[in-house]
């Protein structure tokens, strides 16, 4: 069952006039990944696991994952980019970097960092099973079920998440505090939010 973030209290202000509420630490983090591989183990008893990341923002999430998960698991990455303003997505998606390798008759684990309007998955998720893959299967981080326009389901849930714009341990914010190690919420100050 995936976690729900509970609110700390800490805040932090950046002289952007942007501040930071810490959602979810680095050790939850942590400690709900490693429950995360191994149910998909358990899934998956013996069998290669293919994990394709989602660019940028998946990149720490599949480092950590991967190393949890035992027995032979390989690696791809592809990149997508969604037209729109900075904090939420428009709904058009288009590929910017392919995966290095066909991924026919593998079973693939879609890493994503997180599902919210779902436009991004389902797109992927599009390409993908056009290339005959044995199996897909989708593991987010986070997940926003609020603002969920495209019906996709992901079988692997770190976070429960309330509508709120988050950063850290690879999202962004205009490129901006993806190497945080926790997941934030982010308010922007008030010059940040006319634009
Ligand atoms: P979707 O296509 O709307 O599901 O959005 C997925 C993508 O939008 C994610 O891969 C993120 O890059 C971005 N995104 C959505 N919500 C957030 C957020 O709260 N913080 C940072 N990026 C987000
Ligand atoms: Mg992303």
């Amino acid at each position: 069952m995936p976690k729900k973030a509970k609110s700390a209290k800490r805040t932090l202000k950046n002289k952007n006039g942007e501040s930071l509420r810490i959602l979810i630490s680095r050790a939850r983090l942590q400690k709900r990944i490693t429950e995360i591989a191994r149910e998909i183990r358990k899934d998956f008893p013996g069998e290669p696991l293919h994990l394709v990341g989602v660019l940028k923002g998946a990149v720490f999430f599949l480092t950590d994952l991967g190393k949890q998960i035992p027995g032979e698991v390989s690696f791809d990455f592809i990149a997508v980019s969604s037209y729109g303003a900075e904090t939420h997505t428009s709904g058009q998606v288009r590929l910017t970097r392919d995966l290095d390798s066909s991924i026919e008759g593998k079973t693939v684990i879609v890493v994503e960092d997180i599902l919210d309007t779902g436009m991004t998955l389902q797109y992927l998720l599009r390409v993908f099973e056009q290339r005959k893959p044995k199996r897909i299967r989708i593991a987010v981080l986070l997940d926003k079920p609020e603002r969920r326009i495209a019906p996709v389901h992901a079988d692997y849930v770190g976070f429960t998440i309330p509508n709120e714009f988050v950063v850290g341990y690879g999202l962004d914010y205009a490129e901006r505090y993806r190497n945080m190690p926790d997941v934030g919420v982010l308010s922007l100050g008030t010059s940040a939010k006319s634009s």
